[in-house]
């Protein structure tokens, strides 16, 4: 039976009404249908009632919002129509079909009440249309475009894992289909269970979603625009939050630097070599016996004066704190003491504690669900914060086990949901597992905020859940040190990046297998200089793989590349503050610039090789780096620009020879890109004029944003934000200098525009008002 107001139910014609929400009944099943947000559909179903409405991923005022739905009914066709959305509803069946704002049916067929198991669980299906790509579910490998593919969501720890290895280590159920004319809609399951998301697989252009319990509550987001659809996914599950400048820098780690003095030698060295960084890591070996917040005072005598001398040196220290808690009552133990005292601890049905083997031997582990226990662990970062310790690692948080064949715990380890706007109950490991680590994360997230309220957390995790992103950064995990985990890796960050997590990396030289040919780290350190997240890790007990191993030539390499990024943080960090605006990542494939690339077909238009970073620059590895011959670059249109030399493009496109010293990097034209001078460190100021380069094009336009990188007085206005836009007249090239917003005053003393094809100019500043630069005499082609 239709919940509907009583005139629409009674009337056989055709009828509008307006309601804030349609909830049907029929078959058993109750399903509710409701538009958050202009261009979004929630849809909800639940057998004999509908599933609790509580959310890890989509804050409850998210939720609560409910624009109008306008009803309408013909026969037992329902139609319901909001801002940018609509839906048809078959009231027998509960078959669901979602339209855009202008009609167009995005997904078909969205099975009704038949979906529903009789023990529990569910399994939609839904068409998908031929010319489909499917992106997004987080870090998973397989192929970049998911259509033809299925994947599984369960946290897993995977040392290690191939391009078939499924699950990994994060469950991010959210996807985007993009069709060949740039066309997208998303789709989100809200359900931490595992699940399964079949793209064609099993059945041709047939949209498979099960799940093995939890609610049917699922969100449609009609884009139209790829772009669009990333900014309805941020506004249900938020975006990152502007992390510290440093966290932008080159990090240096390594499981481990054992010692004080191993710590200071390689911030010696990377100071000693000039090669730019901002961060060292510390893994497990810093611990007492690997516990937790324990330090080994024997190896780390003085954790503080050692964090401040670094930081002398513009390093902060990053450190490893996992969440498994060494079982040991009665050792003095304060991270498991004060646990225990509390009741924090997961325990299994007959009321013990469950306890695994990981890093520490026998280990109990907090129950993250419950808000009580998160306050908990946030307050033992108390000392390493006092200490000076920049940011925190949060890995093994799957939670990988030892020692068992499931890799977990066990799936009756009992929860006890005590949290944001869920009804306090206990439940199964079955049902928390994979939202585990976001909530890990979000523990330390919000413990640092409470520390040190003013400044900007820097938490890395390992596993996480759809909406983690406004808790911590992530990384891709155990990968090889192989050419395809080059490869593959890129691939994994640009979907992780349509996943809602903009600031990813994947270890840089590979983690683990074979130790990398000097080639491939060489190769590795120029990708991962354009990479959002620039962190070099390795495991334990294989040879360095630090930038400066290797013989000179190589090392020069490397360190020209580190040096770039030092010298693009205006415009990385200009990337990084409108993904934590708009959801749109620092990383993105060129279709999410520019859709149209599409229709080309091959490779996804350039897709599957290359990939942005912003809107602006164009980064173009070899598509087949582990035997570089020649290769192609075609670009997404003409007149784009050699970022390295200056220099205009004739055509669409260049045919590359492959050299270990260069990497193929273009500049859309029309671009306005901000660089400063060279720094060893976003710790230090760097001295001179901010750089504006100005690659003349259509809708020439840039913007130049910066704070103080590190604390919230940007939220109090303390920032700078400005526009700049060019345009080629017959007198010259007028560069335009928008008001300024904010009241930040930046490090620079001066402003030196350089247009390609044009000359150099220094100005005093950017006052509103615009400049005109002379038409040359004869063209450079170089503005230097
Ligand atoms: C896990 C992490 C790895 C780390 C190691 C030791 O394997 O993925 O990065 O070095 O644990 O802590």
């Amino acid at each position: 039976m239709a919940l509907l107001p009583a005139t629409l139910l009674a009337a056989g014609a055709p009828q509008a009404a307006t309601v804030d929400r349609m909830v049907l009944a029929s078959g058993g099943a109750v399903l509710e249908l409701s538009a958050p947000a202009s261009g979004i559909m929630r849809i909800r179903m639940g057998r004999g009632k509908l599933p609790e409405d509580a959310s890890w991923a989509v804050p409850a005022a998210a939720r609560a919002a409910r624009l109008p739905l306008q009803v309408t009914r013909s026969g037992e066709t329902l139609q319901l129509r909001s801002a940018g959305i609509s839906a048809r509803i078959d009231r027998r069946t509960l078959r669901t079909e979602v339209l855009d704002g202008s009609g167009n049916v995005l997904l078909s067929d969205l099975a009704g009440s038949a979906a529903l198991a009789a023990g529990g669980g569910f399994r939609l299906r839904g068409k998908l249309a031929g010319a489909d790509h499917i992106f997004g579910l987080g870090d998973k490998t397989g192929t970049f475009d998911r259509k033809g593919g299925a994947y599984t969501m369960w946290n897993s720890d995977a040392y290690k894992f191939t391009q078939a290895t499924d699950p990994l280590y994060k469950s991010i159920p959210f996807f985007m289909a993009v069709g060949d004319r740039g066309r997208a809609y998303g789709l989100f399951l809200d359900n931490t269970w595992r699940s399964t998301f079949d793209f064609g697989k099993t059945e041709r252009d047939v949209l498979s979603i099960s799940a093995e319990g939890g609610p049917v509550d699922y969100y449609v987001m009609s884009g139209p625009a790829p772009k669009d659809v990333l900014q309805q996914y941020a506004r249900l599950t938020g975006t990152a939050p502007l992390p510290p400048q440093w966290a932008l820098g080159f990090q240096q780690s390594k499981w481990s630097y054992k010692s004080d003095a191993e710590v200071r030698a390689i911030a010696q060295r990377l100071r000693g070599e000039r090669l730019p960084a901002d961060v060292v890591y510390m893994d497990i070996d810093y611990q007492d016996r690997s516990r937790p917040f324990t330090v080994n005072r024997k190896a780390f005598p003085d954790l503080r004066q050692l964090a401040s001398d670094l930081r002398a040196q513009g390093l902060r220290l990053v450190l490893i704190t996992d969440p498994h808690i060494a079982n040991a009552p009665g050792q003095g133990y304060a991270a498991y003491d004060s646990g225990a005292v509390q009741d924090l601890f997961l325990k299994l049905p007959g009321g013990e504690y469950y306890s695994g083997d990981v890093w520490p031997g026998a280990s109990v582990f907090p129950d993250f669900s419950r808000a009580k226990a998160r306050s908990w662990w946030g307050e033992l970062y108390a000392g390493l914060v006092a200490d000076g310790v920049a940011g925190f690692w949060n890995d093994m948080n799957e939670p990988s086990i030892f020692n068992v064949a499931s890799k977990t715990m066990p799936l009756d380890v009992v929860h006890r949901i005590e949290s944001d706007d869920f009804a306090p109950r206990t439940t199964s490991h079955a049902e928390l597992h994979n939202v585990y680590g976001q909530l890990n994360s979000r523990a330390t997230y919000e413990g640092l905020s409470r520390l040190q309220p003013d400044v900007r957390p820097f938490v890395l995790t390992r596993a996480t859940y759809a909406g983690g992103q406004r808790y911590a950064a992530t990384w891709t995990g155990d990968n090889a040190s192989s050419w395809q985990h080059l490869k593959i890796g890129t691939q994994q960050l640009l979907n992780l990046g349509l996943s809602g997590f903009s600031l990813a990396g994947n270890d840089v030289g590979g983690y683990a297998g074979e130790h990398p040919s000097p080639d491939l780290l060489t190769r590795w350190f120029q990708v991962g200089a354009f990479m959002p997240l620039f962190r070099a890790h390795a495991e334990t007990n294989r040879p360095d793989q630090e930038p400066w191993v290797g013989d000179a030539a190589h090392v020069d390499i490397r360190r020209r590349f580190i040096e770039e990024r030092y010298r693009l943080m205006p415009y990385l960090y200009g990337a990084a503050e409108e993904n934590s605006r708009t959801g749109v990542p620092m990383l993105r494939p060129v279709f999410l610039n520019f859709p149209q690339v599409l229709a080309k077909g091959d490779r996804l238009g350039g897709s599957e090789d290359q990939f942005m970073l912003g809107g602006d620059l164009l980064v173009a590895p070899s598509p087949t780096p582990e035997s570089p011959g020649e290769y192609t670059v075609e670009l997404p249109g003409k007149g784009w620009y050699n970022y390295w030399t200056g220099q205009r493009l004739a055509g669409k496109g260049e045919t590359i020879k492959p050299d270990i010293a260069q990497l193929p990097v273009y500049v859309r034209p029309g671009a306005i890109i901000p660089k400063q001078p060279l720094v060893q460190s976003t710790a230090f100021a760097p001295k001179g004029p901010l750089e504006l380069h100005i690659y003349p094009g259509p809708d020439c336009q840039g913007e130049i944003y910066a704070d103080d990188g590190a604390s919230l007085a940007y939220q109090r206005g303390a920032y700078l934000r400005q526009r700049i836009r060019c345009e080629e007249t017959e007198a010259g090239l007028r560069v335009e200098f928008e008001q300024r917003q904010g009241d930040w005053k930046p490090w620079w003393n001066g402003v030196k525009l350089h247009a390609y094809g044009w000359s150099v100019q220094a100005v005093p500043d950017m006052a509103a008002g615009s400049i005109l630069i002379p038409r040359p005499t004869h063209s450079s082609g170089n503005g230097e």
